[in-house]
């Protein structure tokens, strides 16, 4: 919720710009931090979500550690003074220097993908006199009933390794020398609401955390990779994701063996709710049959619902006119730049502020200079209304 004090102080700045909401921050790491205290469970905040040092800083605070996928997200979350130990490590596409760079920051584990990335790592390891700790990241072909260009978890999907290949993966774990098998990854998908998706997630590990020790390898640690959804109908009413649920779900389906590790990787629940994208109506216009409300941000500023159609909340945030029904729209030179169509929005004029709601995560990490529009900077609640 934007308070007046914010609202007053967002009229000397220029639109269109991230305001993050530092309270709202601090309120959802310790809510997640203290469910999974109740289980022992491990949290690595997926940096990919947000990486504005703010952020980053903040979560650091909170003890938690770090999914990256790239090297520069290992080369931020060192920097940012997160324990490399509590680094894990997943992407297709790890090149040489990526898992050298790894391997020298001493990362806590390689969520691996595929079985040409094990070998190049035990060989890279063996280069440099190390070993390496790996966690297989497994394909549980489960329809995480989300968008496609977010569900992760079926069987043809470049992600993970499909559980059909898995005496391969026994013959490369006994046939490597510089590696330690430390245990599961597996992620399903993003934005998943069904607690049911996560069951089934945890009942097709128990399976095939069975067959590896059958197979004489033990498993130390699971990662049940991120996807806890947040409400983008309602983010006001509804900020605070459902960190209870997802942690009692996984409790309940998935009854760890002794000494065993439980890890999970959240990102847009933890940041995407404390985010707003500020911007001003530049332009109502009056089509055939439909209003326009044209907006100063765009598609390049918060890329989701040009590309997963999602739907962000939009408010207004200066008018207190009737709900009128509008098409809201950003400066984009592209029809799918639309942050949605007839949306029921206060009475709106030249120069309103607006508000999309749920901006936090995947928003200013994806913001591109398209049109040679500049970047959105981004505010924070503590500094601006001090
Ligand atoms: N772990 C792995 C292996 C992942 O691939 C992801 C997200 C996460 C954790 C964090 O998932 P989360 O808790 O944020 O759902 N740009 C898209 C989302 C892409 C998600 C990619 N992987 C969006 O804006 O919806």
């Amino acid at each position: 919720m934007i308070s007046k004090a914010a609202l007053e102080a967002f009229k000397n700045i220029e639109t269109p710009f991230y305001y993050y909401d530092m309270e709202l921050l601090s309120a959802t790491l310790e809510e997640c931090r203290s469910q999974a205290a109740k289980y022992g469970f491990k949290v690595h905040y997926a940096i990919k979500a947000n990486d504005q040092q703010r952020i980053v800083d903040t979560v650091c605070n909170y003890g938690f550690g770090v999914d990256c996928v790239s090297g520069g997200e290992i080369e931020l979350a060192v920097e940012s003074g997160f324990d490399p130990a509590k680094i894990v490590f997943a992407g297709v596409a790890k090149t040489d220097a990526e898992i050298r760079l790894a391997l020298k920051a001493g990362i806590g584990c390689f969520n691996c993908e595929s079985i040409p990335e094990i070998e190049r790592i035990d060989e890279i390891a063996g280069e440099m006199g190390l070993r390496a700790n790996i966690a297989i990241r497994v394909n549980p072909d489960i329809d995480a009933h989300t968008h496609k260009y977010i569900s992760t978890g079926l069987e043809e999907n470049k992600f993970g390794i499909s559980i059909r290949a898995f005496d391969t993966v026994v013959e490369t774990l006994s046939a490597v020398k510089n590696i330690n098998f430390c245990g599961l990854h597996v992620h399903v998908g993003s934005q998943i609401t069904e607690m049911s998706v996560f069951a089934l997630a945890c009942k097709r590990t128990v399976d095939l955390m069975h067959r590896f020790e059958r197979a004489g390898f033990p498993v130390k640690s699971i990662n049940l990779g991120g996807g806890l959804g947040v409400d983008y109908q309602h983010p006001v009413a509804n900020p605070m994701p459902q960190f209870d649920a997802w942690f009692a779900t996984v409790h309940e389906n998935l009854p760890l063996e002794p000494g065993q590790e439980l890890h999970f990787e959240p990102g847009r629940s933890l940041v995407a709710q404390c985010g707003d994208l500020i911007s001003r109506a530049v332009y109502v216009k009056q089509g055939i049959d439909r209003k326009f409300v044209i907006l100063d941000a765009g598609m390049n500023d918060l890329i989701r619902p040009a590309l997963y159609q999602a739907y962000h909340d939009v408010e207004n945030l200066t008018s207190d006119g009737e709900l009128q029904r509008y098409d809201v729209a950003g400066p984009v030179c592209e029809s799918s730049d639309s942050w949605g169509e007839g949306l029921m929005v206060a009475e709106a004029r030249r120069g309103d502020l607006f508000a999309i709601h749920s901006a936090g995560a995947y928003g200013q990490v994806m913001a591109m200079p398209y049109n040679r529009r500049p970047f959105a900077k981004a505010y924070y609640s503590d500094e601006v209304l001090k």
